[in-house]
């Protein structure tokens, strides 16, 4: 995988929106894999910029969600799919018509977890997906010892990741679902292209063992080792604990500019 080190959130941000809007350059009718949390934000602040400034067109974008939790009603300010609608399609200029997203809200949320794997592969596969990391190595809300191969389906969240998220419930834990929907790692994985961003010390841990460590259930992030593509992203304080470090600034400071994210 390539790592890049970037000073901080906002040149991630600028630099993963930069390489969206060339493969909307490329094919304005790409589908983009969007994750929530607090670190892609810059990323989609950068974007809306470029398509205000009238430098790439959303026209034909299409929006691939990465996970949802299971029980809030679609229209709940903290599901997923409203956090989207308002971080992500309306600052783009993106239709509803043009997101797929898992129904956390359904009865039957097996067949919701097969129907959007089926879903997603008939959209022809998500052209660049990008991903946050959780303090514990999750990607999507597959949690620790998640199987590599795994597909869409139900998870149960370590308490870590509800104590973490409650700060989106007014910081009420209670109020964190207990169960989500995430994209499997091997349905993550079919993406063309990974890009994950971390940004803060509090993720300098879960990078290290993403890249550095051995590829392991444990730290699901580490998956990424297996794609072909794949772009980690890290300010100078998640980059802290990589011994690498060094090397990964020189390979990206002599890299061929052709060559892109
Ligand atoms: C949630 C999401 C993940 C995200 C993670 C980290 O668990 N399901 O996709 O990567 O939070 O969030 P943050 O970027 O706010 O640290």
């Amino acid at each position: 995988m390539e790592v890049v080190i970037v000073p901080d959130a906002r040149a991630g941000g600028e630099l993963i929106a930069e390489a969206m809007a060339q493969l909307l350059r490329r094919k304005p009718d790409a589908l983009l894999g969007v994750a929530t949390g607090s670190t892609p934000l810059p990323v989609y602040q950068a974007l809306a910029a470029k398509v205000a400034a009238g430098t790439v067109d959303t026209a034909r974008t299409r929006v691939a969600q990465l996970d949802e939790y299971v029980g809030l009603p679609a229209d709940h300010p903290e599901s997923y799919r409203s956090v989207l609608a308002r971080e992500v399609l309306a600052p783009l200029g993106i239709a509803k018509a043009a997101f797929l997203g898992p129904d956390g809200s359904a009865e039957d949320v097996r067949a919701a977890c097969t129907g959007y794997d089926a879903a997603l592969a008939a959209a022809g596969g998500v052209d660049l997906q990008l991903l946050g990391i959780g303090t514990d190595g999750h990607i999507g809300f597959n949690e620790p010892c998640s199987s590599l191969a795994s597909r869409t389906r139900i998870k149960t969240l370590t308490e870590q990741t509800r104590e973490d998220n409650a700060r989106f419930f007014g910081g009420d834990v209670d109020q964190v679902p207990y169960h989500v929907i995430t994209q499997g790692i091997g349905t993550i994985l079919e993406a063309r292209h990974l890009v994950l961003l971390a940004t803060g010390e509090g993720k300098a841990d879960a990078v290290a063992a993403t890249v550095e460590g051995p590829l392991a259930a444990v730290c699901p992030a580490s998956a990424l080792q297996l794609h072909p593509h794949a772009t980690v992203v890290v300010d100078e304080p998640a980059a802290a604990k990589l011994k690498l470090a060094g090397y990964f600034r020189h390979a990206y400071a002599h890299k061929p500019d052709w060559q892109g994210l």
